[in-house]
């Protein structure tokens, strides 16, 4: 329960810069302080190149540090859209002749799934090219087994083609092969700036919600299904540490919480941060970029709930970003992505991924809690304070996938 005090003030996502304009600065003689407003110029006109770069189109999955940095927010939504936009089959990319927000597959589905990376007996996954020209319906939704909601067991994991293509060069897929490496003194995976990873999270539909809702149907014995997609977690490998932002559907605010709610936490808990969308002075206006081609599509439904691109803010605050319904297991004011995802780390020879004590408790309901803010440094220690030999997993907790090699 101690750990509930330290959790407020609750601080979503950090920006490097306020960038609406539209502030009226003055100083005590009520004149205009210009240096301010020339502060505010920089920061509008480094937007303006990031975004309307002519050879940087909206379709094109963006790599761009820069970006990421500065604008998180914003970087999150140019994610958002080239992910989501409408898939080619044939090449596993996006189909540039066609709209943002036509049906079909969106480009992440087309993605590889950890189910087809993380193959029994740590056999060789297939070469990407293979892969993609092989890959059937069920390969590209993996549909939940529960028909009102999703659960851990459903949770739709994709790596890009940079991501997939280094666990397949590095062996990473083996179990064995993370232990040589740790063996052999590797302190640390590095991906390659490319690598990206999309987690989904489905919610079962009916026919009339499909223009509101990015849906796949199925037919499940003989009876057709319809799977809206609820939330969306992307994750960019543009710094060190990561670029982490989350969607949602707007439904998840209310409609799915009074429906279900042991899945849906609502979005009372944590406020959603969107500098992107919102005006300085109300950060959770749950709106969408304008401008960007999301109006008047099936997208302009979905929210950015926060992006997180360090532990704490400039106050040393810890920052917080849960998504609703991905992580509506868990204590929502205590979830932090970056927190979490560094405890992804292998032992020597355990032969779990989870060697580190990872008990934090749970909060009043009983939801288990989180760690938030700067890793603990003796989570990593042995129960006699020893140092333990891990490697870090590069914050991809989906490689406690890989398999033993027999
Ligand atoms: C309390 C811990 C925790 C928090 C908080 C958390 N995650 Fe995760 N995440 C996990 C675990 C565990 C997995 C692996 C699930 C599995 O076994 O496939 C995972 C998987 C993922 C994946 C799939 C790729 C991978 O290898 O890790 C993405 C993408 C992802 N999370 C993004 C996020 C984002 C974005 C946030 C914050 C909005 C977040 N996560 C918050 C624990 C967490």
């Amino acid at each position: 329960m101690k750990l509930k005090a330290l959790l407020s003030p609750l601080v979503l996502a950090i920006s490097g810069a306020c960038l609406s304009a539209n502030i009226a600065v003055a100083n005590d003689a009520g004149q205009d302080i210009a240096q301010d407003t020339a502060q505010l110029d920089v920061a509008d006109s480094l937007r303006e190149q990031q975004v309307y770069r002519r050879d940087r189109p909206l379709w094109k999955e963006p790599q761009d540090t820069t970006m990421a940095m500065n604008d998180p927010d914003l970087y999150a939504w140019r994610l958002f859209i080239a992910l989501n936009w409408p898939g080619n089959r044939d090449n596993c990319k996006a189909d540039r002749n066609k709209e943002f927000g036509a049906e079909g597959y969106a480009t992440w589905q087309l993605w590889r799934e950890v189910e087809q990376t993380f193959l029994p007996k740590a056999e060789e996954p297939k070469s990407w090219r293979d892969a993609c020209r092989t890959a059937t319906d069920a390969e590209l939704f993996d549909r939940p087994t529960d028909p009102r909601y999703t659960t851990l067991e459903d949770e739709d994991t994709r790596l890009n083609k940079a991501a997939y293509n280094h666990v397949r060069d590095n062996k990473l897929y083996s179990r064995d092969e993370q232990e040589r490496l740790v063996k052999a003194g590797v302190k640390s995976l590095v991906f390659p700036l490319k690598a990206k990873e999309a987690k989904a999270n489905w919610v079962r539909i009916e026919e009339a919600d499909k223009p509101r809702y990015h849906w796949v149907e199925t037919v499940q014995d003989g009876v057709t299904e319809i799977w809206g997609l609820a939330g969306l977690h992307i994750m960019t490998r543009d710094m060190p540490k990561w670029h982490w932002s989350t969607f949602e559907h707007v439904d998840n605010e209310t409609r799915w919480p009074s429906v279900y709610p042991e899945a849906f936490r609502g979005w009372d808990e944590v406020p959603s941060v969107d500098r992107a969308s919102c005006p300085e002075d109300n950060l959770a206006c749950n709106k969408f970029p304008e401008g960007l081609g999301i109006e008047g599509t099936r997208w302009e439904n979905y929210r950015l709930r926060g992006s997180q691109i360090d532990w704490v803010d400039n106050r040393g605050n810890p920052t917080v970003l849960p998504n609703s319904k991905i992580e509506g297991d868990f204590d929502q004011g205590s979830m932090s992505c970056m927190t979490c995802h560094a405890l992804a780390v292998k032992g020597e020879s355990n032969d779990g991924h989870f060697p580190i004590g990872l008990n934090p408790g749970v909060n009043e309901q009983g939801l288990p809690m989180g760690y938030i803010g700067a890793p603990d440094p003796e989570l990593f220690l042995d129960e006699n304070g020893e140092e333990v030999n891990y490697m870090e997993l590069d914050f991809m907790w989906s490689l406690r996938h890989a398999q033993r090699e027999e």
